[in-house]
């Protein structure tokens, strides 16, 4: 199982939607594809119509039954989705406690690698949606993953929280002895606007060749194919936003091979 994380601290940069567009592109070219929600607002899990409110368990439960938890059970927490091939290991808000209630227990850094781990034969790809803070999940989400994708909006404060993500991967590296793979992917680009030109020469600039080299445009579709609970792919395959994912998409996985 190839497994990527979206992450960037800052949030409203298009974690969720990078998240969502991937997999549903991968899903209809025949993946099998599990998405995992760690974000308590739990977008991902509502963006197929969800009630994260109303489920019995979420991640969240991956982390208070982490020693007891098998296979079966795992299975039964997964959701489906609009799309065949693809289902959702859901957020709920209880997660938004789960620093404050367990964070200084000790084993909780490979808790979402264990259980990605048993479903290993289920899937071909895992996604992980993450929360704009650093916390435990975002430190589980860093240490199950082979890639990580940095979704950095084209406009200087968003540069600003770069700096802060980077120096987390950086900082996290370190105490995990881990070496992290990770594409910076600019996103909402209006290339009638300066500030986005700019912001995109800046990327280059400060990060290189760590930056994609094209970028996920401006689409008003995204937000339409929100609201139909549909993947983007599905709802709009032809739209320029959906092409560029593809692009992304080929991208990385030649990166990787
Ligand atoms: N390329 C894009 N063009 C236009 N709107 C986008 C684009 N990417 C994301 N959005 C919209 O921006 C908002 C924030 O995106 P989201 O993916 O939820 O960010 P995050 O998960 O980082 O908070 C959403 O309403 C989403 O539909
Ligand atoms: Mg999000």
């Amino acid at each position: 199982m190839i497994v990527w994380t979206v992450a960037n601290q800052k949030g409203g940069v298009g974690k969720t939607t990078t998240t969502v567009t991937l997999g549903g592109i991968l899903a209809e070219r025949g993946k099998r594809v599990l998405l995992i929600d760690t974000d308590p607002h739990a977008s991902l899990t509502y963006y197929f119509g969800i009630d994260s409110e109303e489920l019995d368990n979420s991640v969240f439960d991956l982390f208070v039954k982490r020693n007891s938890m098998n296979k079966e059970q795992l299975l039964q927490m997964l959701c489906p989705t609009s799309i065949d091939n693809m289902d959702i290991l859901p957020a709920t808000m209880a997660l938004a406690t789960l620093d404050r209630r367990m964070g200084n227990q000790g084993g909780m850094g490979l808790v979402l690698k264990k259980a990605i781990n048993m479903l290993e034969d289920e899937y071909d790809y895992a996604l992980i949606d993450c929360p704009p803070v650093l916390g435990v999940l975002m430190v589980n989400a860093l240490a199950a993953c082979e890639r990580i994708l940095v979704p950095v909006q084209t406009e200087f404060l968003a540069l600003k929280g770069l700096e802060r993500m980077m120096r987390t991967l950086f900082l996290m590296a370190k105490s995990q002895k881990k070496h992290y793979k990770y594409t910076i992917v600019p996103t909402m680009f209006d290339k009638r606007t300066r500030a986005s030109l700019e912001a995109y020469k800046e990327l280059k600039k400060v990060y290189g060749d760590d930056v994609w080299s094209s970028v996920i445009p401006v689409d008003t579709k995204f937000r339409d194919a929100s609201l139909e609970q549909l993947v983007p792919s599905m709802y709009a395959p032809k739209s320029r936003g959906v092409f560029a994912y593809n692009s992304l998409l080929t991208f990385v996985s030649e990166l990787d091979d």
